[in-house]
C-alpha cells in the first residue's frame, strides 16, 4: 500500500494523570498480571503531546520537561509503540510516519500513569493526524494492548476497573476533589511493587477484595469526607516497604491537615485529599516548607481523558 499523506499539519493532545481512590489487589495470575478492583480518578496534571507529520516509515520522538532524561526517547517509548500499533492495524507502519513531541509534567515512574497517558495521547493524536476514523471502543482495545492503565487515560473522569484495571465502567461522581501531590525524589518500578506485594501476601485470594461501597456512595453524593474515609491502596505497604521514607511523608501530610493521604497507584507519589481549595493551598504550603520531597503540586479531579486541544 502507498504512503498516506497526513490530513492535517500538526495535532496537539492533552492527557491526564490519575490517582487510584481504591486499589484492591488479588493473587498474581499466570500471565504475571494481578487481578484488580480499582476506582480511578483522572487529575488535572497533564502531559501534552504534539503529533507532527513525518516521512512514511519514520517514528521519531522528543521529550521535554524537568524529568525528560528519565524517559526513553526511542522505539521503547510507549507513545512510539502506540503510534506503530495504530499504524499496523490501519494499513501498515510503512504507510504512515509521525514526529512525536511530548512535554511531561506528570511525574515519571510516579504511580500516576504518565507513560500510559502518553500512549493514550499518541493514539488520539496519530488517529487525527493520519485521518483514521476510529471509535472509542477500538481505541480502548488498542490501549489495553499497550498497558493496563491506557484505557483509563483515554476514558478519564472516574471509573471502576476490573481485570488488569482495563475493564472499565464509568462511576457516578459529583463535585470536584482538591488534591495535594507530594513527589518524592525517588522512583519506583510498578513491576517491583507488585512483586513486593506478592512477597508480603503469599496467601492473597485470586479474587481481589471489593472496592469499599462507602467510596462509591461518597462519590455519588459528592461527600469528600466519606470519600476520604474510604480511600484504600493494597499496594501501599509494598511501596512503603521499598521506600520507607514514604511513611514519614504520609504522616506529615495527614498531620498538616489532609483529610486522608495515600500512595498513588504503585507510588512513590503521595496523594492527599483535602476538604476544599483553601485547605489544599494551605497544605501544599506546609508540605513544601518541610522539604521532605522533590516537589509539591496541587491538582483537581475528575477531569476528562486524552483530548485533542489543537
Ligand atoms: O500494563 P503495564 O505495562 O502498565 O504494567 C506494568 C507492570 O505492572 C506489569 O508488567 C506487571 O508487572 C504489573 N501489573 C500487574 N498487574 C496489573 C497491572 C500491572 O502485575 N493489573
Amino acid at each position: 500500500m502507498s504512503a498516506s499523506q497526513p490530513v492535517t499539519d500538526r495535532v496537539r493532545v492533552r492527557a491526564p494523570g490519575k490517582v487510584n481512590l481504591a486499589l484492591r489487589v488479588g493473587a498474581v495470575r499466570e500471565d504475571g498480571y494481578h487481578p484488580l478492583a480499582t476506582v480511578f480518578q483522572a487529575l488535572s496534571i497533564f502531559d501534552e503531546l504534539g503529533a507532527h507529520p513525518a516521512a512514511a516509515g519514520r517514528y521519531d520522538i522528543r521529550v521535554a520537561g524537568d524529568q525528560a532524561h528519565l524517559v526513553p526517547a526511542d522505539d521503547s517509548n510507549l507513545a512510539v509503540r502506540a503510534a506503530r500499533l495504530l499504524a499496523s492495524r490501519h494499513g501498515g507502519e510503512a504507510r504512515y510516519g509521525v514526529d512525536l513531541r511530548i512535554r511531561k509534567t506528570i511525574p515519571v515512574t510516579g504511580g500516576m500513569a504518565g507513560g500510559s497517558a502518553n500512549a493514550a495521547a499518541a493514539l488520539v493524536g496519530c488517529a487525527a493526524l493520519w485521518g483514521i476514523d476510529i471509535n472509542p471502543d477500538e481505541l480502548r482495545e488498542l490501549g489495553a494492548e499497550l498497558g493496563a492503565d491506557v484505557p483509563f487515560c483515554l476514558l478519564g473522569s472516574t471509573a471502576l476497573g476490573h481485570g488488569r484495571g482495563d475493564d472499565l465502567v464509568p462511576v457516578l461522581s459529583r463535585g470536584g476533589y482538591h488534591w495535594v501531590l507530594a513527589l518524592p525524589d525517588v522512583e519506583l518500578s510498578t513491576a517491583a511493587v507488585f512483586r513486593r506485594f506478592d512477597d508480603m501476601n503469599p496467601d492473597a485470594d485470586p479474587t481481589p477484595p471489593p472496592v469499599p461501597s462507602g467510596l462509591l456512595e461518597g462519590l455519588a453524593s459528592g461527600d469528600v469526607r466519606r470519600v476520604a474515609e474510604n480511600l484504600v491502596n493494597d499496594l501501599e505497604p509494598a511501596a512503603v516497604s521499598l521506600r520507607p521514607h514514604l511513611a514519614e511523608l504520609l504522616d506529615a501530610g495527614r498531620d498538616a491537615g489532609a483529610l486522608a493521604g495515600i500512595v498513588s497507584g504503585s507510588g512513590p507519589t503521595c496523594a492527599f485529599l483535602t476538604a476544599n481549595e483553601d485547605a489544599a493551598v494551605r497544605l501544599s504550603g506546609v508540605l513544601s516548607g518541610l522539604g521532605l520531597c522533590r516537589q509539591v503540586r496541587r491538582a483537581c479531579g475528575p477531569v476528562p481523558g486524552a483530548r485533542q486541544v489543537a
